[in-house]
């Protein structure tokens, strides 16, 4: 009762966190599962190949119609042959190839935050998601789509999802199938937003079915062609549907909330503006983000301070158990770590944690190698993020866009309570919006 109490309320892992320093680096917080925050137990246990991811918190991420299609497979026989093409589609060669693309995506939203002149908010959540679903749709199915005709509600279902995802993990199965047809409207499209990914995934399939090889593969093209090793995967139509929807959402919750997250923080910190985009200055295009130390400190901290995956991965104990930290633990138990806990159980490393403060990441004292080691936003071991290279690279981009353009700065409706990170299948803001507005550079400079 208490974890289903902890997650309805969104704040298990902020709370979990809080137990360590009382009960030690490792705390049971179900009967079944316990949470590890050594970084050397929990490297030990989560590089061993053959661990199965926990099934309950997969099965909450179903997508499609009642079906046990998901975002990813407990099952590392089955996630395997799916994390291999996700990681030959996001090498820096690839997307390069593809960067004129995301810099189209790109000014379609820079358009949309500049048609206000700085007048009105806009909804940063809103507009990330939609561009993070253009970029990685062109990673995952190619640059030939124009998913723009079916992606107008994608940021309100996909916010339906994240707490769908939360009711799953709470809420007994039987209830959904009476919500699904209940008097709630709301209750409706929440428990139907699943179906609603699987469908407009669906339906762009049939086009994704047209690989062009000229270009680099996609992950729907190395999904579906023979692999160089083991048996290729036989996909049903509905099962590629929801393969595909499963990983766009991989692609695009985790990188739009976190981006949200620094933008919000931006505008409270109008200095660290300042310094990166006098550090864009240094540079001609976007060429050579991948240089710039601010900008790169900067989504460390965003990473460090609201890590989009809230458990960053568990695992279940397999047959003879396993002793960590010289506690054995049997099998069938669930080993669970955050990268939340990583950095904010180490104040002399992290000193003031929950402040967003990128200069932090250019210190070269002694502490700096344990730093890099201690920040794990994508995860640990073999079942580690496949798409962590394609998320940085996008994040470089839209960081350098928007404070290029734009000074940020907070509405006057965002307030601390509202933005308060709330765990629906990742760190979300508590009303899943952050509105803030967006002043033209030039007539910021006039004002
Ligand atoms: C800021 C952005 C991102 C973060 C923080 C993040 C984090 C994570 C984490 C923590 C996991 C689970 C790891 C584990 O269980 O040990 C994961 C899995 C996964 N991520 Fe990401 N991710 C991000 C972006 C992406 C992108 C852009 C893609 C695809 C292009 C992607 C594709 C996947 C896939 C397919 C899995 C499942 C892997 C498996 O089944 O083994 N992610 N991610």
């Amino acid at each position: 009762m208490w974890i289903r109490w902890q997650r309805w309320h969104g704040k298990l892992s902020f709370t979990a966190d809080a137990l360590l320093p009382k009960y030690g680096q490792m705390v049971r917080i179900a009967p079944n599962m316990v949470l590890v925050n050594d970084p050397d137990a929990v490297a030990a246990a989560f590089v061993k190949q053959n661990l199965n991811t926990a099934p309950k918190a997969i099965r909450a991420l179903r997508v499609g119609h009642e079906r046990d299609w998901t975002v990813t497979y407990p099952e590392m026989d089955m996630a395997k042959p799916r994390r291999h093409p996700v990681m030959v589609a996001c090498t820096t060669k690839n997307l390069k190839y593809w960067h004129r693309h995301f810099e189209d995506n790109q000014e379609v939203f820079l358009n949309t935050l500049s048609s206000s002149s700085g007048r009105k908010s806009h909804d940063i959540v809103h507009a990330l998601r939609l561009l993070t679903l253009a970029n990685s749709q062109v990673v995952l199915a190619g640059a030939g789509l124009d998913i723009g005709k079916y992606h107008a509600e994608f940021p309100e279902i996909v916010g339906q999802y994240n707490f769908l995802v939360v009711w799953r993990l709470v809420l007994p199965d039987w209830i959904f199938k009476w919500l699904r047809w209940g008097p709630s409207k709301y209750a409706r499209y929440r428990v139907r937003s699943s179906d609603y990914l699987y469908d407009v995934k669906a339906s762009l399939i049939d086009e994704e079915a047209k690989p062009n090889d000229e270009e680099p593969p996609t992950v729907y093209k190395l999904l579906t062609q023979a692999p160089s090793k083991g048996p290729p995967i036989e996909w049903t139509h509905e099962e590629i549907s929801a393969e595909m929807a499963g990983q766009v959402l991989a692609a695009t919750e985790t990188t739009s909330s976190t981006l949200s997250f620094i933008f919000y923080e931006f505008a409270k910190h109008p200095e660290v503006q300042e310094k990166l985009y006098q550090e864009l200055q240094t540079i001609d295009g976007n060429g050579q983000l991948d240089s710039l130390v601010y900008l790169d400190a900067a989504i460390k901290e965003g990473l460090r301070f609201r890590p989009p995956v809230a458990l960053t991965g568990s695992r279940v104990v397999g047959d003879g158990g396993i002793v960590l930290m010289g506690h054995y633990i049997p099998p069938g138990m669930i080993v669970t770590t955050q990268a939340l806990s990583f950095t904010r159980q180490r104040p002399d490393l992290f000193p003031d944690s929950d402040t967003y403060y990128p200069d932090r990441w250019l210190l070269r004292d002694e502490g700096f190698e344990e730093r890099r080691r201690l920040l794990v936003p994508f995860g640990v071991g073999t079942r580690r993020c496949p798409g962590g290279n394609m998320a940085i690279y996008q994040m470089r981009l839209i960081i350098a866009g928007i404070v290029r353009s734009f000074k940020i700065e907070l509405a006057p409706e965002t307030t601390p309570d509202k933005m308060a990170p709330f765990e629906a299948n990742g760190f979300r803001s508590k009303y899943d919006r952050c509105d803030l507005m967006f002043v033209p550079r030039e007539k910021h400079e006039t004002k």
